[in-house]
């Protein structure tokens, strides 16, 4: 339990035993300026209205039934009735360690699918899936670190129309005897070249219409070259999870294709419950929840008029899937809000038609739209999709220009694996510091910049860090033994030991809420109390006798080993030195 449930718990107890109704709770908070303490309890005002009495009179009597003696020393009254908490420096002093989660006692661990990245795979992966990628990784490493069984899930667009051109393209290459691997080498303009092949020659448009036919009805040649498309196009992707550090493998890839063969069971289990209707030859879930204010409804479609399944279908059998061979308690779509309709038409039908039961939450992770400087929609000059392993390799380029100013002694392989750290971790933080439901500028300056809330930042901190150890080392000094006794004297020591406990209080909000951006900021907040820490109580200077000493190195021990893990939940590596 983070310190926020165990005051939550003790204040609520004494709440309960001073009379206050059944459902009241003490609603802790951390305060928002110190002189309220650490923590204020909100949730006396609500039960004294409830009990028609005095809130202050409810607040005395609470405190009176309160045993807190171990963790505060000063509880009080304040306002109109809040109580403020003072954490104990001895009880805080004795919490401290490095950063490690208690697991979920077994009935409380759950089973979270998060389906996230998720390209078409007829396309290169592009801009577009970065997002998803990143914001989704941080989320399946953080509720791993609280012990929860995570299921990623990939999924994939790889099947559906668009792949009879691809196709038809690839046959036709091979007729003229060309390897086709090398042509696929380049995804973006093979699309391109087939596309434009499709508009412009009627002749080879049949063929791959043709292609979709014979791709449905599971033809062996036309299935073989398929296979081999996929391939190409997922090895693509997974070069690029590799290199941006992303955890998803191959086994977590579950293709839209994987359901084809249950999807004509879905649409006959929801007609069996009447839950669609025909609209002009198409099979639609007309669902109350989506009526317009004119009456209209708008239909979830789940079946064409040429009999043909569309993305609501697939999404539908996942669901189902997921509910039941995977036994999720919790699916996260981390996928962008643009399809927020299709989501909510999606869970409302498939809790309809009983494919999710009510213990089964599903949550929409949406995300807006990565913009460019100018506030459009980021694209190349010439307006096309930027492609990811084009602007990961400009982020190394320009995260090297920046060390090699900074740090030109160190040898050149070093500064190599430094620029990448720092490019790739930029782009990853940028990413996630920003609240995932808005709109976000994409700029290199601000991302790369080694002040403000920025990956470079935070590593810069975390190297600062290590680099007072080799010092301490280098004195004969060394990392102080863990549960070295810590001493809490200087109010900045104070600060950032009340910041280095408020960790699991955050992983556990990011776990709930899906927003790393928290995490990005309390991580940010802790570089800025521990430089105010070191600038206030100095460690190896000399005159600091050596309990304090001793104490001070363990506390910037933790601050390290709390950035590094934090970090790290984010999918963001560091370095000794840079
Ligand atoms: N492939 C889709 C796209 O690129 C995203 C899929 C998201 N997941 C899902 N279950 N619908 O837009």
């Amino acid at each position: 339990m983070n310190i926020r449930q165990q005051l939550d718990q003790k204040i609520t107890q004494a709440l309960q035993q001073a009379g206050a109704p059944a459902s009241s709770t003490a609603i802790v908070k951390a305060s928002t300026r110190p002189e309220f303490g650490e923590y204020q309890a909100n949730g006396i005002m609500a039960a004294a209205r409830q009990l028609k009495i005095n809130p202050h009179e409810l607040a005395a009597r609470v405190l009176a039934q309160l045993e807190l003696t171990d963790m505060a020393d000063k509880v009080e009254v304040a306002g109109p009735g809040f109580l403020n908490i003072h954490l104990s420096n001895d009880w805080l002093a004795a919490q401290l360690t490095p950063p490690a989660p208690t697991p979920p006692a077994p009935a409380r661990q759950q089973t979270i699918v998060i389906d996230y990245s998720a390209p078409n795979l007829a396309k290169e992966m592009h801009v577009g899936h970065l997002r998803s990628t990143i914001i989704g990784d941080a989320m399946a490493r953080v509720l791993e670190y609280l012990g929860q069984r995570v299921i990623r899930q990939n999924h994939v667009g790889d099947w559906g129309t668009q792949f009879g051109m691809l196709l038809a393209y690839m046959a036709d290459l091979k007729a003229q005897g060309l390897e086709v691997s090398m042509q696929l080498s380049d995804l973006e303009s093979f699309y391109r070249q087939a596309k434009q092949h499709f508009d412009t020659d009627p002749a080879f448009a049949d063929r791959a219409r043709a292609q979709v036919v014979k791709l449905q009805g599971g033809d062996t040649e036309c299935l073989q070259l398929w296979r081999e498309f996929i391939e190409i196009s997922l090895a693509h992707c997974q070069t690029l999870y590799d290199r941006l550090g992303v955890t998803l493998t191959r086994t977590d890839v579950m293709p839209e294709s994987a359901y084809n063969d249950d999807l004509p069971a879905v649409v006959s289990d929801l007609q069996r419950q009447g839950l669609l209707a025909e609209n002009q030859g198409a099979q639609c879930a007309f669902m109350d929840e989506f009526r317009a204010k004119d009456g209209s409804i708008t239909p979830f479609i789940v079946q064409k008029s040429d009999g043909g399944y569309l993305y609501a279908t697939t999404d539908l059998a996942a669901v189902r899937y997921r509910a039941r061979q995977l036994a999720a308690d919790r699916v996260l779509y981390v996928v962008d809000m643009r399809q927020s309709l299709h989501f909510r038409q999606l869970f409302t039908l498939a809790r309809k038609a009983g494919f999710a039961d009510e213990r089964l939450s599903l949550e929409h992770m949406a995300f807006g739209t990565m913009l460019g400087e100018d506030g459009r929609p980021f694209k190349t000059r010439a307006g096309g999709a930027v492609k990811l392993a084009e602007l990961l390799d400009e982020a190394e380029e320009r995260a090297l220009a920046l060390v090699n100013a900074k740090s030109p002694e160190l040898p050149a392989s070093e500064r190599h694996e430094i620029a990448r750290r720092i490019g790739i971790g930029a782009v990853k933080y940028a990413d996630l510091s920003k609240n995932r439901n808005s709109d976000y500028v994409f700029s290199w300056d601000s991302m790369l910049s080694f002040e403000g809330n920025t990956a470079p930042y935070l590593q810069y901190a975390y190297a600062r860090i290590r680099s007072i150890f080799r010092r301490a080392q280098d004195d004969g000094g060394s990392r102080p033994a863990a549960g070295a006794a810590i001493l809490l004297q200087e109010p900045a020591e104070r600060t950032l030991a009340v910041k280095l406990l408020q960790f699991d209080e955050v992983i556990d909000s990011v776990a709930i809420d899906g927003l790393p951006n928290q995490l990005c900021l309390y991580l940010y907040e802790l570089a800025g109390s521990f430089m105010r820490f070191y600038e206030a109580c100095p460690i190896l200077k000399a005159g600091v006798d050596s309990a304090a000493r001793t104490s001070r190195l363990q506390l910037a021990a933790i601050t390290a080993d709390t950035l590094k893990t934090g970090l790290g939940l984010l999918g963001i590596e560091v370095m000794e030195r840079m």
